[in-house]
């Protein structure tokens, strides 16, 4: 057999435009079997449209895509697709069926067989027990449209594992998942890639995620392949991150033109049953473990209505907010883990999203003369690649749709800014400099919390970190002195 006879999927000089703009212009990249093949590239690079070509979800300008057997015949594209299941960056989960159904769905669509709901369920239940053996055993029959996003993630990587794909295209798949759950779903895969040959892309920014898990892997930038088919290992971090052509990453941020306001003032103390932490003004306040603890304290602060076991007591405030609006009017700011469905506004333009809070918070909901050089300056303090201040979100890249989220708190005078995992899927690079930003933001007074499943980040970020076990408990605050990988993976009962 050939190389390329070995390659259950091949691209050569993809390319690919939205409109007027370029975004794949030359892509070469091709799997093996039984390899796990990391995708690197910054926000925007094009490794989810890529992914979308593959799957069939979007359609190529120019360039080939051939798929082949495991004995290196070509396959029709459609017989190729057959064999290739993916996991979205963005949920995509049917809301009104349960669990059991979402996994095992698909497969009786493809061979038309009818549902059988026992060999449905028993599907489900197997593909499940992959990653959480007690979630496998009670989430089956509740609707998806109850769980969190990150019960829905399990769901979506059970649903591919259990598709007996022999190409499996994970976009960002452990953004939302502990490292718990990321070692087993690793364990799982190099099973399967060991075993049975499977082949898996795996999208991620993380990178000791990448170098845990990956083979060989491909960089692209700016729709270009840069470097193909490498083994992870004969790259450094630093000639990574320099492919990506986020050289600058070691360079400081610069710093951004929105007038910036002193908020020092009362501090915040949260309380949960006798105990309590008290939230200094300029703090950043970190929040770590499994997310059924931090879901609920992250409730309480920003006044959503199904928060009761904790208090937030300061000076001015109501003991819960009304509504996210008066959060906002009091200076109380949310940046949500949920981006797809309560963070971005998908119906309004870029501009809107990322002036939404300001435009609450000086109570003027429409649009001003001066907004477009503000919206520009907190664009350009995050890297932000946008073709027009007007076009709709969903013409960005996931991480660059995160970024939205963050510009709309940015430098706003605040005196407590919540933050759930804010540099989800956000690149190597634009991480650094918005760990700054909000370091920045801290110094003139905010109180930051910030819960993240990424323990190397809360390390760097954090003045103390309020760990939760796995029964949603709180077990503990760290100071910073005392802040380790290991102290917090015991406190949060995730030692490896
Ligand atoms: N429907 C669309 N209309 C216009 N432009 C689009 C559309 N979808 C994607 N793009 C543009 O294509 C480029 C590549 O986007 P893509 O989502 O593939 O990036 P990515 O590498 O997956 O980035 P990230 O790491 O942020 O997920 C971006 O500049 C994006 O703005
Ligand atoms: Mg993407």
């Amino acid at each position: 057999m050939t190389e390329d006879q070995k390659n259950i999927v091949s691209v050569r000089s993809l390319t690919k435009a939205y409109g007027a703009t370029a975004v794949l212009k030359g892509i070469d990249f091709s799997v093996a079997r039984g390899e796990i093949h990391a995708l690197l590239g910054g926000n925007g690079a094009g490794k989810s449209t890529l992914i979308r070509i593959i799957t069939g979800t979007a359609t190529k300008d120019g360039g080939e895509l051939f798929f082949r057997d495991a004995s290196g015949n070509l396959l029709s594209e459609t017989d190729g697709r057959l064999k290739v299941a993916v996991v979205h960056q963005e949920l995509a989960l049917l809301p009104h069926l349960t669990v059991a159904e979402n996994i095992a769905l698909p497969h009786f669509r493809k061979g038309s067989r009818l549902y059988d709901r026992r060999l449905a369920t028993r599907q489900a239940h197997d593909a499940l027990s992959m990653i959480d053996r007690d979630f496998a055993a009670v989430a089956l029959n509740r609707l998806v449209g109850d769980l969190s996003l990150h019960e829905g993630q399990m769901v979506e990587i059970a649903r591919a594992l259990s598709s007996g794909a022999e190409l499996i295209l994970l976009d960002e798949p452990t953004a939302n998942l502990t490292a718990i759950e990321t070692e087993r779903l690793f364990g799982v895969l190099r099973r399967l890639a060991r075993d049975n040959g499977l082949s898996v892309v795996f999208v991620s920014h993380r990178m000791k995620e990448i170098r845990q898990i990956a083979n060989v892997c491909s960089i692209i930038r700016d729709g270009r392949t840069v470097v193909k088919s490498v083994p992870t290992g004969d790259l450094t971090d630093r000639a990574i991150v320099e492919h990506m052509g986020q050289a600058h990453v070691m360079a400081a941020p610069r710093a951004i033109r929105v007038a910036q306001q002193s908020m020092a003032g009362e501090p915040l103390t949260i309380t949960e049953d006798g105990f309590s932490v008290v939230l200094q003004p300029g703090t950043i306040l970190g929040v770590a473990g499994a997310p059924a603890g931090p879901e609920t304290l992250i409730a309480a602060l920003v006044g959503a209505a199904h928060a009761k076991r904790w208090t937030v007591t300061r000076a001015g405030w109501p003991a819960r907010f009304r509504s996210p609006h008066q959060a906002a009017r009091l200076g109380a700011g949310f940046v949500t883990g949920d981006r797809a469905h309560r963070g971005i506004l998908h119906s309004l333009p870029i501009i809107d999203n990322v002036l939404a809070s300001r435009r609450v918070t000086r109570g003027s909901l429409f649009a001003r003369k001066h907004e477009g050089v503000e919206c520009l300056d907190l664009m350009q303090a995050l890297k932000v690649k946008a073709g027009s201040l007007w076009h709709l979100p969903n013409t960005l890249s996931g991480g660059t749709q995160q970024k939205l989220l963050l510009a709309r708190w940015l430098n706003l005078p605040s005196r407590l800014l919540v933050l759930e995992e804010p540099t989800r899927g956000v690149d190597i690079g634009t991480k650094r400099e918005i760990y700054q930003l909000i370091r920045d933001m801290a110094a003139t007074g905010t109180a930051i919390v910030w819960w993240s499943t990424e323990n190397a980040e809360l390390l760097e970020v954090c003045d103390r970190v309020l760990a939760f076990d796995t029964e949603g408990r709180s077990s503990g605050v760290i100071e910073r002195d005392q802040l380790s990988e290991d102290r917090l993976a015991t406190l949060t009962g995730m030692a490896a």
